[in-house]
């Protein structure tokens, strides 16, 4: 069931002047990734074979993702009348595939598939909040606060099917560490950087994974700020079963904090990096 529609959205109460250019190169590749969640819902089923609640629930789950899509895509189009979401959309299905047909999770269990999806809710979540504080236009402002809260609940819907998972699998903390540090450090693969180029470059200029990074990194970085690090570390600490509250989350955020801006200023300077041209590798 989805908590809202694209009809509750106040499209009229648009403000072309509030748009910010870098944000919305953002919303046009996160709306391709968003609507592209039918393919994760079509790997999931096939991981969670047997568990028809879970596979209603990845159902459901995947439906809202494609709204999230379709209303930033709908933004994005208002924003900027040249710019066409199906076509994006088109170049992107084209270009970046992710393996539907898998029998087993690629987390090498259900409950690490699980984790690595509250990875990604945790991800999502904090990021559309960041936007949504920090765009003043105010139809993007609601579309954003209402997507993060959907994050927020997917994340809640994941965690709960790992924990479900988690009694029956026992992964050791090591083996739920491994799984999350990974999926987060697949945040740089291609899903995000080749969204980037199809929904901002033309067809006409071959995909550099470098190039997008540093534009989509830079750019999304630059819209945290330290109580978005300081909320999504305490889910990622509660997804491993570690206390989301505390001294090591505390030091884990301000580390993470530094890290950020490390990060930043490195994709400022457009240090380089080899991968120039790759293709694109799916994460999923
Ligand atoms: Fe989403
Ligand atoms: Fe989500």
């Amino acid at each position: 069931m989805k908590h809202w529609t694209l009809d509750q959205i106040a499209w009229d109460a648009f403000t072309p002047t509030k748009v910010d250019p870098g944000i919305l190169s953002l919303v046009k590749a996160a709306a391709l990734v968003e609507k592209n969640g039918v393919d994760y819902a079509i790997y999931l089923n096939n991981v969670f074979t047997g568990d028809p609640d879970f596979r209603q629930a990845a159902d459901n789950w995947a439906v809202e993702e494609v709204q999230h899509g379709d209303a930033l895509g709908r933004w994005a189009e208002i924003a900027d009348p040249s710019w066409s979401f199906d076509d994006a959309f088109a170049r992107y299905r084209e270009g970046f595939k992710i393996d539907v047909k898998a029998d087993a999770s690629i987390r090498g269990s259900r409950t690490g598939e699980l984790i690595a999806r509250c990875m990604v809710e945790t991800g999502t979540s904090s990021y559309y909040t960041a936007l949504g504080e920090s765009t003043e236009e105010p139809v993007l402002k609601q579309v954003c606060r209402l997507i993060a809260a959907d994050e927020y609940r997917h994340f809640k819907l994941f965690y709960d099917h790992m924990k479900r998972y988690l009694a029956r699998e026992k992964l050791s903390f090591p083996q739920r560490l491994r799984v999350a540090a990974g999926r987060i450090g697949e945040s740089e693969d291609d899903e995000l950087a080749f969204a980037y180029h199809c929904g901002n470059e033309p067809a006409s200029q071959p995909y550099s994974h470098e190039r997008c990074m540093r534009s989509y990194m830079g750019r999304s970085m630059s819209y945290y700020r330290f109580r978005h690090i300081e909320r999504g570390m305490g889910m990622i600490f509660k997804s491993i079963g570690l206390e989301p509250r505390g001294r090591l989350s505390d030091l884990a955020a301000k580390g993470a904090w530094k890290l950020l801006q490390w990060r930043r200023s490195k994709y400022a300077q457009g240090s380089g990096a080899a991968n120039e041209n790759a293709p694109p590798r799916a994460a999923a």
